[in-house]
Parts: C-alpha cells; structure tokens; sequence
C-alpha cells in the first residue's frame, strides 16, 4: 500500500517534470530579456521604434522566420540578432560560432550569426515587398549585438558585429558612429518618404511576433500562451481571452487593507482590425483566483512553463 503511493508519488513527480517547468530558470529567459534591452537602447540613441520577437512568414519555406529585432529608423530598417553570450567563443571553418565557459559551463554551437541575421533580412524584404514596401538597396542592413562584458574572442569580426565595447560605446552624438550603423539616413540627409515610413511601421506593428509575458521581476519570455489553468469557474470568466480576440492582458492587485491578495484583477483589451493604432479599443474587466496559473511554452524550450497569475504583470498575444 505505501509502496504504491510512494511510486506513485514518484510517477506523478517525474511525469510533471518532464512536462512542465515551474522553476522559474534564468537560463532559458534571460535571453529574451536581453532583446528587449537592447531594443530599448537602440530607440533611445537613434529614435525611430525596435520591434521585438518578430516571427516574420517565409512562403518559400513556409514557415516561420524568427527575428530578435528589427529597427525602422527615418530611411533604414535594422535587421538585428541579439546573442547575449558570456564565455569563449571561436569560429570555425565553416563560420559557426563555439562558445565555452560562460556562467553555466557549457559548450554551445552557433550557426554563424550573421549569415543567419542576413537570411531573416531577406525573408522581412520579401515580405514587406508581398504587403507593398519594396526597400531600395541600402535601405536595410544586419547587425549582430554582444551585449555581454564576459564575451571574449581571438578573432576579429566584421564590421556588423557588436561587441560589449562597442555596444557601450554607441552615442547618438558621434554622427561617424551612426552613418556606420545606419546607413545613409544621417549622412546624405535624405529620408524616406513619410507615407512609405508609417507603412513600414503599420506593416510591422501588424506582424506576426511570439506572445509574451512580463514578469513582475521585470523578466520578459517570448514564446506562445497556451491557456489558463485553475478552477474552472476562473477559466471561465477568461474564456474570452485568446488570440483571435485579444491583443493584452494585464494583471492588477484587488489588495484590500494590505491582505495578502486572494483574488486578481484582470484587465484584458480587445484586438482592433480596423484602424493602425487607434485608441478607441474596448476593453473587460475579471476577477479571479489568485492560484490561476498560465500555460505558456517559451521559445528557446522544449518544456512547457506554467506561470502564476499572480507573478506576472502582462502578457501580450500576437494575432
Ligand atoms: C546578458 O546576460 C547576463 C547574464 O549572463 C545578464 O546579466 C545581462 O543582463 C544580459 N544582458 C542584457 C543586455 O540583457
Ligand atoms: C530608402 O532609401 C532612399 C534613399 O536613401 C529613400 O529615398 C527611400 O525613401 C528609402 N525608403 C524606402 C522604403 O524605400
């Protein structure tokens, strides 16, 4: 009898392991955060807007081509992969990086980033090009960001790669620094045209990208939201919240007199098709459980993650 509740017990432990991943591991996720700083960064020295997490459709493949960050300037578009590595890295004879040490001690292998970073920029060209924005030679270009101290290499990388030094040393004053990193669109004072500009940002901001949810330890995962988990009289009253529907979700406290809080606010916004960023969309309002959880498979894992409501300040659906 003990015997079978302790395999039992031990059954269950394995089979939830292999599925889920509860622990909140900083391996898998500090990469997408690492995205989103640098898309910070990028804004704030050149202005224009990063986007984030882009999955950019490729009909030749048909599939779906990551991209980490694509920025739209005034007369440029970035195409920008960003490879938070710490640790050794060599390259090997057919470009591919090996990165040993680090803070885990492994040994990973890259295909060459920025072979791969050029392939996403010519998947974005086709594509812009199928919704009507055909970008002229020089409009575009590929960088590959390092934004780690503990990144170190014997050899020299070409001028698209941005190690920690330079990636400290990138101001927006240093005009040589800019035509070097976006090309044109300072030097010779030309501009894309305003139309042709908010069509690339209209076109972009309506791009397929992965979900994702913002923890309230300020960590960000990209990857998919699966569902809502907990009593079913929760999952219930968030059953209008999918994809199809609605684009945000944010989480708010119901604290009341500083209790620990029970049940959860949670605020949802509904997809608006018909116009580019116009404000007037609705938005609902439930409450819910606290021990609520969701369902989310990041993007660099195999592993599905569950997520207390509670932990989370947002999540955001891509249509
Ligand atoms: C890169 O990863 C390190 C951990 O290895 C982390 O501390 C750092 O914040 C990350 N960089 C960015 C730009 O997010
Ligand atoms: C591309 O660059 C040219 C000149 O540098 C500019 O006139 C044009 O508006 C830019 N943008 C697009 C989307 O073609």
């Amino acid at each position: 009898m003990w015997i079978e509740i302790i395999c039992g017990l031990v059954i269950y432990k394995l089979v939830r392991r292999f599925f889920y991943d509860d622990e909140f591991s900083d391996v898998e996720t500090s990469d997408s955060t690492a995205l989103f700083s640098v898309a910070h960064r990028l804004e704030k020295l050149y202005g224009g807007k990063a986007y984030v997490g882009l999955r950019i459709p490729d009909a030749d493949t048909a599939s779906r081509q990551d991209i980490d960050v694509v920025l739209v300037t005034k007369g440029e578009i970035v195409v920008i992969a960003v490879k938070n590595l710490s640790g050794i890295v060599t390259v090997t004879s057919d470009g591919s990086w090996v990165c040993e040490g680090g803070k885990h001690h492994t040994t990973e292998s890259f295909p060459d980033p920025l072979a791969e970073v050029k392939k996403q920029a010519s998947v974005l060209e086709s594509y812009l090009e199928q919704r009507g924005v055909t970008l002229l030679e020089g409009n575009l270009s590929c960088k590959v960001v390092i934004p780690n101290p503990s990144f170190r290499t014997i050899h020299a990388f070409p001028s698209e790669v941005i190690t920690y030094e330079d990636w400290q040393q990138l101001k927006p004053a240093s005009r040589s620094k800019i035509s070097g990193w976006v090309k044109g669109a300072f030097s010779t004072g030309k501009e894309m045209q305003e139309s042709s500009h908010q069509k690339l940002n209209f076109i972009l901001g309506t791009a397929p990208t992965w979900d994702r949810v913002e923890l309230k330890s300020s960590k960000i995962v990209l990857g998919e939201f699966l569902e809502f988990k907990g009593k079913q009289e929760d999952t219930l009253a968030l059953r209008n919240i999918k994809r199809s529907k609605v684009d945000h979700v944010s989480i708010q406290k119901t604290s009341m007199f500083g209790l620990a809080p029970s049940r959860l606010q949670v605020l949802y916004s509904y997809r608006d098709y018909r116009s580019e960023g116009s404000s007037g969309a609705e938005s609902k309002e439930v409450t819910v459980r606290s021990s609520t959880e969701v369902l989310f498979q990041p993007r660099d894992s195999t592993k599905m993650k569950k997520f207390k409501l509670s932990s989370l300040v947002s999540i955001s659906l891509s249509a």
